[in-house]
């Protein structure tokens, strides 16, 4: 009987540590979620101090001491800054390396990493604009009323918040306008450079294209110099192309591309489907098909370029496949738009009236697909 009552009371002990281990695990991972916004906004003011550029233009590792003299910080928040920097090295963006900096002892000192590196004020293809759009309390307050959104007919958690959509509230204010333009830029500048040098044939014995909602025109700038026999049009909102002036084989028109877009051999729709409905989606193709078709003299084919969200997450890992579930529920809270896989893309297609496509996974997250009538 005693043995018994023993063995049953370390089963007890045994399913009870288990059980124990169970709900501390559950609970760190909640914890991790609550807390996973301080890596954004960690980044955000690392960023915003100019961390990077400080460590870059040091020209070689950087103590703390160092850093809290060089940044216009109040200097008694070096411990603080340390706090920061600690984080931020575990996220990848600063990495730590020993070096001797006075006297024969060796220190820990910060370095950029190939993530910062792409933070740097100076780089072309810098992702801070983005990052500084993204994180404007005006998009992020949309993430804040989620919850009422689901209960309310709004089309956005954006238009429960401002009452308008975003483009309407980017025609209204210049300064987000500015932003949103200037993270598009910035995009486009590092797409582009990948485009020209992966996939230069989707270009080559091309006559005429048109950048439907082409921003204020890096993409079309970068292919009009690349390729000098393509004449290059973009087309996008009038507040967006006001007073940008055309050059050489570049020009800008203002317009709708709901009600009509201009004839062209090729049609590129950079970061444009993901922003819409289907039922949207599907008008913009329609006008783009009419495009490349309404002319005699060659039909053409329109070039996307958007993510493919994976349907089985282990073709990618974890962190990609996290970042297209991010970007899918940033499209949801902003523009009423998605990220969609193959089968849903290809559904538009065909519904638009398209006859195939062909998809070039070269982008990283993104794909480029060239979709013909
Ligand atoms: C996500 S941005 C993409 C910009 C650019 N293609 C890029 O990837 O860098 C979407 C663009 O569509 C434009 N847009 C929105 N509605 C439009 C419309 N009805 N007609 C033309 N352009 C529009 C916006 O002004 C914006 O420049």
């Amino acid at each position: 009987m005693e043995k018994l009552r023993n063995s049953s009371s370390h089963v007890d002990l045994v399913v009870n540590e288990d059980n124990n281990t169970k709900l501390l695990r559950a609970q760190a991972h909640i914890w991790n979620h609550i807390f996973n916004f301080i890596n954004s906004m960690s980044l955000k003011c690392a960023v915003e101090l100019g961390i990077p550029d400080i460590i870059n233009n040091h020209g070689k590792p950087m103590t703390i001491s160092q850093l809290t003299l060089a940044l216009p910080i109040n200097k008694n928040k070096f411990q603080c800054l340390y706090r920061l920097m600690r984080l931020l090295t575990h996220s990848g963006f600063f990495a730590l390396e020993k070096a001797k900096i006075e006297g024969e002892e060796e220190e820990e000192c910060y370095v950029i990493t190939e993530a910062s590196k792409l933070l740097l004020k100076d780089n072309p293809m810098s992702v801070t604009p983005f990052l500084l759009l993204v994180l404007n309390p005006v998009l992020t307050k949309s993430f804040d009323v989620l919850n009422t959104w689901f209960q309310n007919d709004d089309s956005t958690p954006f238009v429960t918040t401002n009452r308008m959509a975003i483009w309407d509230y980017c025609s209204h204010e210049p300064k987000l306008a500015q932003s949103f333009n200037e993270a598009m830029a910035s995009d486009a500048r590092l797409v582009t450079s990948v485009l020209i040098k992966k996939c230069k044939g989707v270009f080559e014995e091309v006559d005429s294209l048109v950048d439907v909602g082409g921003g204020t025109g890096t993409v079309a700038k970068f292919i009009a110099t690349t390729f000098p026999q393509i004449q290059c049009s973009v087309l996008d909102l009038p507040h967006v192309v006001a007073g940008l002036q055309g050059e050489k084989n570049l020009n800008f028109i203002d317009g709708d591309m709901f009600v009509e877009v201009p004839t062209a051999q090729v049609v590129l729709l950079k970061w444009i489907l993901h922003d819409w409905s289907d039922e949207n989606s599907i008008k913009i193709l329609k006008k783009c098909k009419e495009a490349i078709t309404r002319s005699e003299k060659k039909i053409g084919k329109v070039v996307v370029i958007d993510m493919i969200i994976e349907n089985e997450k282990d073709e990618i890992d974890d962190e990609s496949y996290e970042t297209q579930l991010f970007m899918d529920m940033a499209l949801l809270t902003l523009f009423s738009g998605q990220e969609r896989n193959e089968k849903e893309l290809s559904k538009l297609f065909k519904d638009a009236g398209f006859s195939h496509y062909k998809i070039t996974p070269i982008l990283g997250l993104r794909s480029l697909i060239e979709i013909y009538p």
